[in-house]
């Protein structure tokens, strides 16, 4: 084999399968090479087997906004900050035995948001945009008590609590941000993050966010919380998204609440804090006023990256004896879309991809089933000519005489429309934006790319959404799905929440493939 040079990075991945690929060698892509590594692929791919163990423990990643634009893109540049061309990288969930796609609609919406897209993921329903924690019929932003209590829909979390196993969130947003949200609260307004945004004559009927976590089920049975938005639960001013009106303090409220019910409990708010966590039963960490730091701008704080929360709280949930479920939301991926700000939102998805990795580490095949998904794409676009290993934040073509120059990541819409209009242009024989070439803060994290439509915040994108599984049952994420598929499927495999027990006939699947075996034995002997 002439391809090779140094094989310095192998992922292992199943027991059986190791990927490993070349690093800072320029490979040689004859026939043989391609031949080759078509083989090998088909080797891992026989390797895997359909498992049908029960899942005891679920660990389910959304990398929010993670469209497969930024998959794609963020693959590319991990493999070229590790000094390859890039393109033949793969992210560690890339190489899950189960992959699918994801119809991401809301039921009022053809592109989706978060809070809809959530409550698919985590309660099994579609429902209105800007709404989670409850089907579609109550009014968006109004609150009913009757309509209210009969919209509300349990999610994951309270169906693994049910079942008597220990659950978690972490995200790198404001806990009571809607991903995260969707997993414990319910309100027809995601904004209602704290009691001063909920309009009066609704304060009665419905708790903000941050309250329904601290007081109601599930959220004040959640063993391990970890994330932003101190200023939700009545710490200064962070933001000032969100500043509380009613005088609580909802992390001493916590506190006093868990002190009641007896159990071991700990606040933090850094990362040192975080790492001293030990055997304590139920964990309320909020590591910012309002979201979190960005990875590239995280050096100098104290907050910890989103791989320390993920190994951590996984650490403190395998303590339990029923298993766990935890959702780990890589949440800043959409905010720096939002802001056209492409490198820190590709730098977000390896760091995602990271904690996934991390995850897969530290558990079994056996028993624990990890899902990674993205609640929807955003207007990311890919394109041009780049030469094999251009730089993915660089130029779409490299060619003096083809004009005009363009970057190969640039988004739909979005605020990067200002930087790149040229002043005083009028449009056609005029061109209209700038070069590129020339913008002199191309390499900084808060260097926006191109959008020829301006929108004060990047929209989302409403094609599908891929999903990666691995473990038991990895399988029946295989096929084209609606969202809320995704809670059903969990509910399956963990044998927990209303799916329970469907699972149950695959036992016949085991049994099916033992006889195989067996006759395939004994017409081997015959022969
Ligand atoms: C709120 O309570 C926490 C303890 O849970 C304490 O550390 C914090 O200083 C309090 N914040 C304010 C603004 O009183
Ligand atoms: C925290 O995560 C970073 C990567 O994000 C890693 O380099 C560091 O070792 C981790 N720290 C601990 C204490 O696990
Ligand atoms: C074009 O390619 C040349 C040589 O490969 C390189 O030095 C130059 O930086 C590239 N220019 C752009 C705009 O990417
Ligand atoms: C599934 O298996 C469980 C035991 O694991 C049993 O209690 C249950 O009745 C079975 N349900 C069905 C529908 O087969
Ligand atoms: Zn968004």
């Amino acid at each position: 084999m002439k391809v090779f040079g140094v094989l310095a990075a192998c992922i292992m991945l199943l027991q059986s399968s190791v990927i490993c690929r070349n690093l800072k060698v320029v490979p040689i892509e004859d026939k043989d090479y391609w031949y080759q590594e078509g083989k090998n692929r088909i080797q891992n791919q026989l390797t895997k087997k359909l498992s049908v163990n029960r899942a005891k423990n679920v660990i389910i990643f959304v990398g929010d906004g993670m469209g497969l634009t930024t998959i794609t893109a963020s693959r590319i540049y991990k493999g070229q900050i590790n000094g390859e061309l890039g393109e033949e990288n793969y992210h560690s969930f890339e190489l899950f035995p189960g992959v699918g796609l994801i119809k991401t609609y809301n039921t009022d919406m053809q592109v989706p948001d978060s809070a809809g897209t959530a409550t698919a993921m985590f309660s099994g329903i579609k429902t209105k945009s800007g709404t989670f924690g409850i089907d579609a019929t109550l009014p968006t932003g109004e609150c009913d008590p009757a309509v209210y209590e009969a919209a509300k829909v349990d999610s994951i979390l309270k169906w693994a609590q049910d079942a008597g196993k220990r659950t978690g969130v972490v995200t790198t947003t404001r806990i009571t941000h809607a991903t995260p949200a969707a997993a414990y609260a319910h309100v027809s307004d995601r904004d209602w993050e704290c009691d001063s945004e909920i309009p009066s004559q609704y304060r009665d009927c419905m708790k903000d966010i941050a309250r329904q976590l601290v007081e109601d089920s599930p959220g004040k049975d959640i063993n391990v919380i970890f994330g932003g938005g101190q200023q939700q639960f009545g710490f200064g001013n962070g933001d000032g998204s969100c500043v509380r009106e009613d005088g609580l303090n909802l992390t001493a409220v916590w506190e006093e609440n868990r002190k009641a019910e007896g159990v071991s409990h700990r606040f933090v708010t850094t990362k040192g804090q975080m790492e001293e966590l030990s055997t304590e039963e139920k964990v309320l960490g909020l590591f910012d006023f309002g979201h979190m730091a960005y990875e590239l701008e995280r050096e100098n704080t104290e907050q910890p990256s989103i791989v320390n929360m993920t190994v951590k709280a996984i650490r403190m949930l395998q303590k339990a004896e029923n298993g766990f479920v935890l959702i780990v939301e890589g949440g800043r991926i959409d905010h720096a879309h939002h802001d056209n700000y492409a490198k820190l939102a590709l730098t977000e998805a390896i760091m995602f991809d990271e904690a996934i990795a991390a995850a897969v580490a530290m558990t079994s095949r056996e028993n624990t089933l990890i899902v990674v998904t993205a609640d929807h794409s955003h207007s990311l676009t890919f394109n041009g000519y780049p030469e094999r290993g251009n730089d993915i934040l660089g130029f779409a073509h490299n060619e003096s005489d083809k004009k005009p120059v363009y970057e190969t990541l640039t988004y739909a819409n979005g605020p990067g429309f200002n930087v790149h209009r040229k002043e005083g242009a009028i449009g056609a024989e005029d061109y209209l934006w700038r070069d590129p070439t020339l913008m002199e803060d191309r390499d900084e994290m808060y260097y926006r790319h191109f959008a020829p439509i301006f929108e004060k915040s990047e929209t989302h994108g409403g094609e599908d959404v891929a999903i990666y599984a691995i473990g038991p049952f990895s399988h029946l994420f295989n096929g084209v799905f609606e969202q809320s598929y995704i809670a059903h499927a969990v509910s399956c495999i963990g044998n927990f929440g209303p799916s329970k027990y469907l699972c149950n006939s695959s036992i016949s699947v085991k049994a099916v493939s033992v006889l195989v075996l067996i006759m395939s034995y004994i017409s081997s002997r015959l022969v």
